[in-house]
């Protein structure tokens, strides 16, 4: 699968961690920043990310900040986006199977790198189920 990757600076580790998971896993990571601990602001790359998503150069994202929230705001006023802000595997399946979820936001400062990672694999693995749920998903 090819992703596209963007933190801020509380989110720059565990970033850091999940691209080499991904790669590792065979997936395709575009690594739009941001590159250090170095303060920056979420918004500018929960924008690179959704442009990257929604102009299909890559299929799905993946955005990170402190808590995962403000990330997740800023994605979803993004036509297109449906961002899924998990802290757990049963939501990550379920953002993917009921809501084609398209960008992952997580929580660096909420989560254990463990946790992270298997939420990260569950959400890449799972397919959309269609039917009743692409009926809905096209209701906004
Ligand atoms: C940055 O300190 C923090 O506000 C940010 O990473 C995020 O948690 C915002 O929602």
């Amino acid at each position: 699968m090819k992703l596209a990757i963007g933190c801020d600076h509380g989110g720059f580790d565990l970033k850091e961690e999940i691209v080499d998971f991904l790669r590792q896993a065979g997936h395709e990571v575009l690594d739009l920043g941001c590159k250090s601990h170095e303060s920056v602001d979420y918004p500018h790359f929960a924008e690179l990310v959704c442009q990257a998503v929604l102009t299909r150069q890559s299929e799905a994202g993946i955005l990170i900040c402190g808590t995962g929230i403000g990330m997740s705001m800023a994605a979803n006023r993004h036509q297109g986006i449906r961002a899924a802000l998990c802290h757990e595997t049963y939501t990550a399946r379920k953002s993917r199977e009921h809501n084609d979820a398209n960008v992952l936001c997580l929580g660096a400062r909420v989560l254990g790198g463990g946790v992270a990672m298997e939420i990260v694999k569950v959400w890449v693995e799972t397919e959309f189920a269609g039917g009743r749920h692409l009926r809905r998903i096209e209701m906004f």
